[in-house]
């Protein structure tokens, strides 16, 4: 996990871009008063990016890994009770945080693939949509299936090109390839539980609206609506 987090970590000045598109899509003015739910918070980087901008909002960072959340313990030092950890499995019930809700709006960034499960993807979209107040916002950041068999061989090409490009040496891909490790091409690769359309469709059912694909990169996406 910490090779993971050191990772993201480097790779957190590229990823605020997508944080920034996602505040941005937020149906309040940054004085307001809100709380947002960050679903599979991790380290708390989502979260931080809010809260260092929308000055009265709380977050609360739900995750199911106490060594994560225990990352982002630090945070609560830093913005108070502006920031309240919530540990429960996304596959249990009773996941959701209700106490703190309904909220202004929820986001997610690299977490639900992880499910490998898209019937409970589908349901968590349902029970997210419930627990938003009217008008509230879902946005997920998440890797997402290429559409086509042609797609997902051609995606594989431009992550390939890219590393070349990138001068990524031949001899550490061998050895990531080796140790089991995946480089950060390969780990966008796939198979995920879902493409776009599927998740969009998800989106539909379980009763959002306004749903569209905000960003998209080749096997990355920012997605979502309003409840
Ligand atoms: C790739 S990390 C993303 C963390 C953070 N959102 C980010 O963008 O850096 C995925 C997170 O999802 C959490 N997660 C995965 N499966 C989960 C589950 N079944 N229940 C709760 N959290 C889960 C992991 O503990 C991990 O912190």
């Amino acid at each position: 996990m910490d090779e993971w987090v050191r990772r993201q970590l480097a790779e957190d000045p590229s990823r605020a871009e997508r944080f920034q598109l996602m505040c941005d899509l937020f149906p309040f003015p940054h004085d307001a008063t809100v709380t947002i739910l960050d679903v599979g918070a991790g380290y708390g980087p989502v979260s931080m990016f809010i809260l260092d901008r929308y000055p009265h909002a709380t977050c609360i960072a739900q995750d199911g890994s106490e060594p994560m959340l225990n990352r982002a313990r630090h945070l609560v030092a830093k913005y108070g009770e502006r920031f309240k950890l919530h540990q429960s499995d996304l596959f249990e019930v009773s996941w959701l945080p209700e106490q703190f809700g309904p909220f202004d709006a929820a986001v997610s960034s690299s977490c639900l693939h992880n499910l490998r499960d898209f019937k409970r993807i589908r349901e968590i979209y349902g029970e997210i949509r419930t627990h938003l107040k009217p008008g509230g916002a879902f946005l997920n950041a998440d890797l997402i299936n290429a559409p086509t068999a042609a797609l997902r061989q051609r995606y594989d090409g431009v992550a390939a090109t890219r590393r070349h490009r990138e001068g990524a040496p031949a001899e550490d891909l061998a050895e990531m390839v080796r140790h089991g490790r995946r480089s950060p091409a390969t780990a966008t690769r796939g198979p995920f539980p879902a493409t776009l359309d599927q998740h969009l469709a998800a989106l539909k059912a379980a009763g959002f609206k306004d749903i569209d694909c905000f960003w998209k990169e080749l096997r990355r996406a920012v997605f979502g609506g309003y409840a």
